[in-house]
């Protein structure tokens, strides 16, 4: 099934694990990112917002979350959580963009956004590994941006199609033998940049063993 679609049918219950096991990594992984009061940051596969209360404790009340995703029943999700923000940091900005970043459209709206948001901060979370347009897309995305933008991900990884790997791409409508990290580490060839990949851990769970979770930040 069409990713965005199948997560319109698993959204409902997207939230029901408390975000376990990512919650350690979301918070190192923003921290890492240098977001500063009034940031204006683009939450690519944004989800259900899961990244959101992390990056609005960076932005203070005067960021900007560009929030875009496939699914209208993930987005719809995602907006209930900018209401919660919301009510304690109200001038706190949220768009949220319906997109599917596999289609025709994608380059010419994401082109679009970034020159009309200018983001300093782009965030993608388990999101990379369910494009098959992954490499284009961050390629796209980092020769648009601005220099000095900061560069953030983490996905599941593992080269292997064993077992683990096809219960994980079966979970969550991905493939897990794709790199995002390592593609977008690749892209920077400017050697004084920060550009650190990270193992951050194998999932604990029997049957996960072998996935890795690998995340990077990266300055353009
Ligand atoms: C595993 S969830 C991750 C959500 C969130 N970033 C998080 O960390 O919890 C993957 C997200 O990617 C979105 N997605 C998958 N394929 C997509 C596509 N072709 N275009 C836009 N969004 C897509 C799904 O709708 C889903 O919300």
């Amino acid at each position: 099934m069409h990713p965005p679609r199948f997560y319109n049918s698993l959204a409902p219950f997207y939230n029901i694990l408390r975000d376990y096991p990512y919650t350690p990594i979301r918070r190192n992984l923003t921290a890492a990112m240098n977001l500063t009061s009034g940031s204006t940051v683009f939450d690519l596969c944004c989800g259900t917002g899961m990244n959101f209360p992390y990056l609005a404790h960076h932005i203070s009340d005067n960021g900007k979350i560009i929030a875009i995703d496939g699914s209208p029943a993930m987005l719809k999700r995602a907006r209930k959580c900018a209401g919660k923000l919301k009510a304690q940091q109200p001038n706190l900005i949220f768009d949220f963009i319906e997109l599917d970043l596999t289609s025709y459209a994608a380059i010419d709206t994401l082109t679009t956004i970034i020159s009309q948001h200018q983001p300093t901060h782009f965030i993608c979370t388990l999101g990379f590994t369910c494009l098959p347009n992954s490499q284009s897309l961050l390629k796209l995305i980092y020769d648009q941006a601005q220099p000095q933008s900061t560069f953030a991900l983490f996905d599941v990884h593992t080269p292997k199609k064993n077992f683990s790997a096809r219960l994980i791409n079966l979970i969550g409508a991905c493939d897990a033998a794709l790199d995002p990290a390592s593609h977008l580490a690749s892209l920077n060839s400017h050697p004084t940049n920060r550009s650190a990949i990270t193992t951050d851990y194998p999932f604990k769970m029997p049957p996960f063993r072998k996935i890795a979770i690998k995340s990077i930040t990266l300055t353009k």
